[in-house]
């Protein structure tokens, strides 16, 4: 069906809104917000009542939308076929309950963000409670400076790169995962990653970095090293929450970011 000029023009300015809320996530604070017209595609303080809207929104009893739903919705109404492939696999993730503790536990699933045709991907644990209740990966403290690392360490914002975890679901209380959930979401994994090809990808923490690579040695190994996972250069190193508690280890990441970057092509 084609788009109206109306229905073009809402998706333009959603997809500005976006990119605006993005960077005042990122810190930028002296680019204004401006008023602009209502989003052809849902967003988390829309219901499915709202009869104004053009587009199929995502099923509610007249509950808010979970703002995962609604990045679901956007990434199937895109007019990119990465985005659309990732919206088929985050709406089965949505539904899905191989972990019956995690899929009565979890707000909503947390699948990933990001640009979808990235070549840097960082791989975190699982979803906590923030991310929980926002349906977006690293979004709490711990997300804020991996948000630093990439914007101010790396000198890109966060939208060119994506951002998944080895869980999909938050593990109540934070727990790690265990291996019989990090083996049932792995296949959610392979298929992010597939659409994505990235060419690099740092594993945050030894939850990733081990499940990634399939092996047991100590992050404090794996570190500091270039890894192969499937012909896609891999670095690893500490998690940002351990980072919070353990200042002292920045020094360690800044050297494995500053190998990566040269990696990159950007150092
Ligand atoms: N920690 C993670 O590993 N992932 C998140 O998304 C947030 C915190």
């Amino acid at each position: 069906m084609k788009e109206s000029t109306k229905d073009v023009r809402r998706r333009a300015a959603r997809i500005v809104e976006q990119a605006l809320e993005s960077l005042h996530r990122s810190g930028v604070t002296h680019v204004k917000k401006l008023p602009l017209p209502p989003p052809a595609i849902p967003t988390a303080a829309v219901t499915a009542e709202n009869p104004s809207r053009s587009t199929p929104m995502p099923r509610s009893q007249g509950k808010k939308v979970l703002p995962s739903l609604t990045q679901i919705a956007q990434l199937e109404q895109s007019t990119d076929p990465r985005c659309r492939e990732l919206g088929n696999v985050a709406r089965e993730v949505s539904d899905c309950t191989r972990c019956a503790e995690l899929a009565r536990t979890r707000t909503q699933t947390v699948f990933g963000a990001g640009n979808p045709s990235a070549r840097l991907v960082f791989c975190g644990e699982a979803p906590g409670a923030d991310e929980d209740r926002l349906g977006e990966p690293f979004v709490g403290r711990a997300g804020q400076l991996l948000t630093d690392i990439i914007v101010k360490g790396m000198k890109m914002r966060r939208e060119d790169v994506y951002i998944l975890n080895i869980l999909r679901c938050r593990p109540p209380g934070n727990r790690t995962p265990s291996p019989v959930e990090a083996a049932a979401c792995r296949e959610y994994l392979d298929r992010q990653l597939a659409i994505i090809q990235p060419e690099f990808i740092c594993c945050l923490g030894a939850c990733a970095a081990q499940n990634l690579l399939q092996t047991d040695a100590a992050i404090g190994r794996l570190r500091s090293k270039m890894h192969d996972f499937n012909g896609v250069k891999v670095v690893c190193t500490y998690h940002p929450a351990y980072l919070l508690r353990n200042p002292a280890a920045k020094k360690q990441v800044w050297e494995d970011i500053q190998m990566l970057l040269a990696e990159m092509g950007m150092k």
